[in-house]
């Protein structure tokens, strides 16, 4: 059984009281169908609508392990989609995404003659390490969504309907130009939607899309051209559809999932080991940071964090994005130094949220969190909920204030608390990596696009009717 995430089994079978099936072990499950046990089982236990459901699974053979977990996903014409990256080259302010799009949306493989080094820090025997990049999550979530298990393209049997709109392409190519322009496709598909026969069962509250992009990019107040972003999610068809971005700053309809990674593994054999490795490795560096300053965000505290690190000298590992080495976008380098590190500090940037977060973690270096917002008002799906089990919390006006020694504060804390921290953060790995598409069985994992739609769903059954 799935070891991972027992929560989410708990939920599948709470909205499938169906499939009894789900619990029992496999030869029962054999015995059961050869005779034909589902079908008294239809008339024993089945509301009207989940005979139809089980009459369309009787074809397939065997009970609805879907039962509740449909999702029906839109063609959309190719403007809201395909042509946004299939044009990608032609916008300046996608030009240099464009490398990344490969793969679907994980980007170049890393191959082991890339690096020297590379087999020593990741497990690339396995080709699952890629040079993703941090945008990319909507060409990513598309393509899972292809390969999800209980995708229908019967609209009438689910429960939720996806919409695979690149919103953070859309918004991305016309920074800088007119909010008619930057409006224009978004206003273009809330009456598309809201022409189809799907949108009527509910006005449009059981579908939800994904971007890539933080959730501000699309929450524009005013019409001035000065202003940030587009206003998509304030159109009314919007206000009913559930949004699922890297970063929310609003929490009515939209919802926080993890940054892509570099690690997209087929198998949980694969995490396992992965997992291992993680808890095996010595640490060298105290503490580590990789990122830049922001002179021009006064409130930043990552001019102290950098003086700090560097004055802690080989206790804290510095990686200077400013550095014409690139070193910050080489995810093998990135690994290596947060795979070196007890802990990796993760002050905001432009936005609360890193990407720079999920690193460490997939690496078991334990963040140093400095506001709320950069996970725990953020991830609630993915993290447990007692933040202290897996994190460090510094209030950014300690550090402002220079009240705290960021290598004091750590190294106080002790081995057996680092232990445990350290295999809480090992357990979160196979929740935030988003794994490569089309594994079933019980190598499959519980990855991050498996508990967003679990929680989708959730949300869509708990709404009260129209
Ligand atoms: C790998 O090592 C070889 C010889 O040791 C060297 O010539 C080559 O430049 C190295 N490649 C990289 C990418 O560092
Ligand atoms: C759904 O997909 C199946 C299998 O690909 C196909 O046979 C069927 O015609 C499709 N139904 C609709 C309504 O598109
Ligand atoms: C949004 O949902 C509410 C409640 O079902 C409904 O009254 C409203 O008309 C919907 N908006 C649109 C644009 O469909
Ligand atoms: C940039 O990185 C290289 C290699 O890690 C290092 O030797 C150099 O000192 C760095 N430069 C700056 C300005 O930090």
């Amino acid at each position: 059984m799935d070891k991972f995430n027992p929560k989410m089994k708990k939920i599948a079978r709470k909205r499938a009281p169906n499939v009894l099936i789900d619990i029992l072990p496999t030869p029962i499950f054999s015995m059961l169908f050869l005779l034909h046990i589902n079908q008294i089982a239809t008339y024993l236990f089945l509301s009207d609508k989940e005979t139809l459901n089980i009459s369309v699974n009787t074809k397939q053979g065997g009970a609805d392990t879907c039962a509740g977990r449909y999702v029906y996903m839109h063609n959309l014409p190719s403007r809201f989609n395909d042509d946004l990256i299939k044009n990608c080259e032609a916008y300046i302010e996608l030009r240099n995404k464009c490398k990344y799009l490969v793969n679907s949306g994980f980007g170049p493989r890393i191959l082991e003659d890339d690096y020297n080094h590379t087999t020593q820090v990741l497990t690339i025997e396995t080709g699952s390490w890629y040079s993703t990049n941090q945008f990319m999550l909507e060409v990513i979530f598309r393509e899972k969504m292809r390969h999800y298990e209980c995708l229908t393209n019967d609209s009438s049997l689910s429960s939720a309907v996806f919409v695979p709109f690149y919103a953070g392409f859309d918004v991305r190519r016309f920074w800088g130009y007119s909010v008619k322009l930057r409006d224009e496709l978004g206003e273009d598909l809330a009456q598309w939607l809201r022409k189809r026969s799907e949108w009527k069962k509910m006005n449009g509250r059981d579908h939800f899309f994904v971007t890539g992009r933080v959730g501000r990019d699309f929450r524009r107040a005013t019409d001035q051209d000065s202003d940030w972003g587009n206003k998509l999610m304030r159109l009314p068809e919007f206000e009913n559809i559930t949004m699922l971005s890297i970063e929310t700053n609003s929490w009515s309809n939209e919802f926080a999932v993890p940054y892509p990674t570099c690690f997209h593994p087929k198998s949980r054999t694969e995490v396992k080991r992965w997992q291992r490795q993680v808890r095996m490795t010595k640490r060298r560096h105290l503490y580590s940071f990789a990122g830049a300053k922001r002179p021009q965000i006064k409130v930043s505290i990552r001019g102290e964090i950098i003086r700090q690190c560097l004055a802690s000298q080989e206790r804290c590992k510095f990686l200077d994005c400013n550095n014409q080495s690139r070193d910050c976008s080489d995810p093998v380098k990135v690994m290596e130094v947060f795979r070196d590190s007890v802990f990796c500090v993760q002050p905001p940037g432009d936005t609360p949220t890193r990407r720079s977060t999920f690193d460490s973690i997939l690496a078991g270096c334990i963040p140093v969190l400095f506001t709320p917002d950069s996970v725990y008002n953020q991830y609630n799906w993915y993290f447990p909920k007692d933040h202290t089990k897996y994190s460090v919390y510094i209030p950014e006006k300690d550090v402002k204030n220079g009240k705290v020694s960021i290598e004091k504060l750590l190294a106080s804390i002790s081995e057996g608390r680092i232990l445990k921290m350290r295999n809480e953060v090992k357990k979160i790995i196979p929740k935030i990596i988003y794994t490569k598409p089309g594994e079933v069985g019980p190598e499959k994992i519980e990855d991050a696009f498996e508990i967003a739609v679990a929680r989708v769903l959730d949300r869509v059954q708990d709404m009260p009717p129209n």
